[in-house]
């Protein structure tokens, strides 16, 4: 059986974290080896599921469901320090301390902790593809995630000019020194390596029959808009989002002036997102009169996710 991925995005708070929760719930009942991930930095999943908080480890938390918190503090610290593993002899000695620092000064810049982050994702999705039925992931909010599902497409482009510009640059110098005799260069394996490493996942990204989108939303204004922007984005690189679920809907039963009102509003809004996400599956979960806490939580909510057979592909 292959692997299928899963990525959960949408707006802050709109219930991603919960979504993520019950659709590894439902797939580990169902009888399938499943792994929740979360790349947030600011997730509760290991709350959710009563389980003691350990990032950066692989928490079984019961029959089939694996829990994996990724903490980005970490992953930048792990990252930088493969960075200057992999700078270990290619560097002048005197150089080296130098050379740190600047890494070090890197961790806290802008980005670092994406593409730390983006790295994990990466090793996750090639090294545990074979282990698991379905591997989720719980992600960041829409900003963020678009950002990382995008990279590989960037870099794949990114990383072909600096291979160019490093093949020129050994060319030259073999010319001077080497009576142009071409000698292995470290640097240009390390890149050719990541480059390859890109294109699996941007190939793995794009593979429509293994991985899918979701997106949540709530039936309010900017979540819509929000929504409509990133699928459109991740449409234009390839990355088709098959699944809107509509989170929070005002149930029709009982309501008080107050609430009738919320939900007229409200009915404007859910004839938007039916006129804007026409041709996707749109799932819909009430708003529920509790937090979503506990595992008997998820369960409930989990029975309100009514999802098409191509997921189970
Ligand atoms: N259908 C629902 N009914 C009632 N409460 C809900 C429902 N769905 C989610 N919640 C609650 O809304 C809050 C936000 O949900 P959740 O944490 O899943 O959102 P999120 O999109 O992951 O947020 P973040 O962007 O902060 O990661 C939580 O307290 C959750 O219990
Ligand atoms: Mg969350």
């Amino acid at each position: 059986m292959t692997c299928q991925v899963y990525f959960v995005g949408g707006k802050g708070g709109v219930g991603k974290s919960t979504t993520a929760a019950a659709l590894a719930y439902r797939f580990s009942k169902e009888g399938k080896n499943t792994l929740l991930v979360s790349t947030d930095p600011a997730h509760n999943l290991a709350d959710l599921f009563q389980q003691k908080e350990k990032k950066g480890q692989y928490i079984p938390v019961q029959n089939g469901l694996t829990l994996f918190e990724l903490d980005p503090d970490q992953e930048t610290v792990h990252y930088i320090n493969q960075v200057k593993e992999n700078m270990k002899g290619l560097v002048k000695a005197t150089m080296i301390d130098e050379v740190h620092r600047q890494l070090d000064l890197v961790s806290s810049s802008p980005g670092a902790q994406e593409a730390a982050v983006f790295e994990r994702m990466t090793t996750i999705l090639i090294e545990e593809r074979n282990k698991y039925d379905a591997i989720i992931f719980d992600t960041a909010p829409t900003g963020h995630t678009i950002r990382l599902l995008v990279l590989p497409e960037l870099m794949g482009i990114w990383m072909d000019g600096l291979l160019e510009r490093r093949r020129k640059v050994q060319e030259n110098y073999s010319q001077l020194l080497y009576d142009g005799e071409v000698r292995e260069d470290p640097i240009y394996e390390v890149l050719q390596r990541r480059k390859r490493k890109f294109a699996q996942v941007r190939e793995l990204l794009k593979d429509s029959e293994t991985t899918h989108f979701l997106f949540v939303l709530n039936p309010e204004r900017l979540p819509i808009l929000e929504t409509k922007k990133a699928v459109e984005q991740l449409q234009s690189f390839g990355m088709n989002v098959k699944i809107i679920v509509v989170n929070k809907v005002i149930p029709e039963a009982n309501l008080d002036s107050f609430w009738s009102k919320r939900k007229e509003v409200e009915r404007a809004y859910l004839d938007e997102i039916k006129t804007i996400f026409s041709i996707k599956h749109l799932c819909y979960i009430p708003l529920l009169s509790n937090d979503i806490r506990s595992l008997s939580d998820i369960e409930a909510y989990a029975k309100y996710l009514e999802l098409p057979e191509m997921l189970y592909s």
